[in-house]
């Protein structure tokens, strides 16, 4: 056979393998593709390797302003079946259903879909990925972490680090020169996180290169492929077993396992009196509580108590961070609504000798209206979702959830939702006076998650945001710039609620 001849073979054969792997993966990638419609569920019709995920996988939308989009599509009725890639999936709408999966039903929906394996050395073992008796197990040790007592006592390495942020704002304040405040925020909030998770005083308010941020700076940066891949561990996608998320490098990795064990075998020594009331104390006697058979204790403690901290870090710093960002903006844009919070906290104030404390915080009603409306705006967690644990029939129909499956609902959808809250997208604390409250189903605002796996950080992060948000009103007045933006554009590479650009805003002295 002549040259030619042989690679005319080659070249078809080639052509031909091609055409049989990709009619394989299309056999493989709508296998499920029939799952709702064998049960008689309505259900979006999906498309071959993305499901009714195209928007988000051409980049043109956040998942979690996607799943808003699915909610609106699917509200009228209770529930609808869509698929994450090839997963089957249910949206649910109805409050009534979604209390009972949360919280009166929640045997049946115990676990998270959300899956990073052990590979991943700071996440393997974090609370919100853990399932069943595990994840029980796991909530009922660290809930301790997270009592009144523990948040008063971290109370006061807060308010001393909101001293970072004031101080540095004093340059900008006299001059009146507007600051890109979302990298500030996230500065401070990292170094709210290396204080109180990692017990480490980290300075980025300050330096912007401090090493413990520019180590977190790598921490979910996702490639455009790695922010697709995450969202499969929300349906525990198949293909992720064979390739991974990797959260962060192996670099990052150990500088983070590195930091925590430091400080803890510091702290463990008894010539020196290193003990903080921050949250890592608070694991390492938690660990220390629970590990004490011999065989046991180095490498698992280390594991443990690096991974509740990282866990801190990755479910606790950027949406609080987003959160007084949120609340900042929304300030400056509304300057009655600024002027009337700082005057409440103002007259708590003085009643107080002077202080910001713990329990002057608490007492701040219309604080509360001002940030419970930002996170109805902005759940800055916009996605909740459980997965079926045992078969459970919707109560009034004959369908039976299968166990295994993943239901969600968007906070998004529920919380800008025009039959709960009319003009939804206008900022307006007043919804939340108690009147209104009273008025509305509980689970019309659940920025926080609902049932026995509701955020263990709630308290922790409402008590950061109220702090930081305060303490900056006591000095600043907010103002937006001529670069402030009228509405607000979202990163489409993150399930995160976090803007895709900058927000410059100006902070005048008031002293
Ligand atoms: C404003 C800030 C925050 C928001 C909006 C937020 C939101 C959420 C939401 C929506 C969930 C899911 C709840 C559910 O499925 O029912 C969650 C879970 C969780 N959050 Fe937060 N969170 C915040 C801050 C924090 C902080 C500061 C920590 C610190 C440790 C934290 C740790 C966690 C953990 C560990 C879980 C998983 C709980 C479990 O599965 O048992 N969060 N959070």
């Amino acid at each position: 056979m002549d040259f030619l001849g042989i690679f005319w073979n080659f070249k078809q054969e080639t052509i031909l393998l091609s055409i049989t792997v990709i009619f394989l993966l299309y056999i493989y990638a709508t296998r499920n593709f029939k799952y709702w419609s064998e049960r008689g569920i309505p259900y979006f019709r999906p498309i071959p390797f993305v499901g009714n995920l195209k928007e988000v996988v051409t980049f043109q939308r956040n998942i979690g302003f996607h799943l808003k989009h699915i909610y609106e599509s699917v509200k009228g009725q209770p529930f609808k079946g869509f698929f994450i890639y090839d997963q089957p999936a249910l949206m649910i709408t109805d409050l009534d259903l979604l209390k009972m999966i949360f919280q009166k039903d929640f045997q049946y929906f115990v676990d998270k879909g959300i899956s990073i394996t052990k590979h991943d050395k700071l996440l393997g073992d974090a609370l919100f990925t853990l399932k069943g008796q595990l994840w029980k197990e796991k909530r009922t040790k660290l809930s301790p972490a997270f009592s009144t007592s523990k948040l008063k006592n971290m109370y006061e390495l807060v308010d001393e680090k909101a001293n970072t942020l004031i101080d540095y704002l004093s340059d900008f304040g006299r001059l009146e020169q507007p600051i890109f405040v979302k990298d500030l925020l996230g500065r401070y909030g990292t170094d709210i996180v290396a204080s109180l998770a990692f017990g480490i005083e980290c300075n980025s308010v300050h330096d912007p290169h401090a090493d413990f941020r520019e180590n977190l700076k790598y921490s979910f940066l996702f490639s455009k492929i790695g922010a697709l891949k995450f969202i499969g561990t929300f349906v525990d996608l198949p293909l992720l077993k064979l390739w991974p998320v990797k959260t962060t490098s192996k670099k990052v990795e150990k500088y983070f396992q590195k930091s925590v064990w430091n400080v803890v075998k510091q702290r463990q020594n008894p010539g020196q009196q290193l003990m903080r009331n921050d949250y890592l104390e608070s694991l390492i006697r938690i660990a220390d509580q629970f590990n004490n058979s011999k065989e046991h204790i180095e490498e698992n403690l280390k594991i443990d108590i690096v991974s509740q901290a990282y866990t801190f870090l990755a479910a606790g710093f950027e949406t609080t961070s987003s959160t007084i960002l949120f609340s900042l903006y929304h300030l400056a844009m509304k300057s009655e609504v600024q002027n009337k919070l700082r005057h409440e906290i103002q007259e708590a104030v003085e009643a107080n000798d002077g202080k910001l404390s713990y329990e002057v915080i608490h007492s701040l009603r219309y604080l509360d209206m001002v940030v419970s409306e930002t996170l109805r705006l902005y759940p800055t967690m916009p996605i909740l979702d459980r997965t079926c644990t045992k078969p459970f029939q919707i109560p009034g129909t004959n369908f039976v959830v299968d166990k295994g499956v993943h239901i969600f609902t968007s906070l998004l959808g529920i919380q800008r939702d025009p039959d709960l809250y009319p003009d939804p997208e206008n900022f307006n604390p007043e919804r939340f006076s108690e009147e209104n409250k009273r008025n509305r189903h509980k689970f019309a605002y659940m920025p926080f998650g609902e049932g026995p796996r509701i955020c263990i950080g709630k308290r922790m992060a409402l008590m950061v945001a109220k702090n930081a948000i305060s303490r900056i009103l006591l000095n600043y007045e907010v103002l937006p710039s001529k670069h402030t933006p009228s509405k607000l554009e979202f990163d489409v590479r993150t399930f995160l609620l976090t803007t895709s650009h900058e927000i410059p805003l100006v902070f005048k002295n008031l002293k």
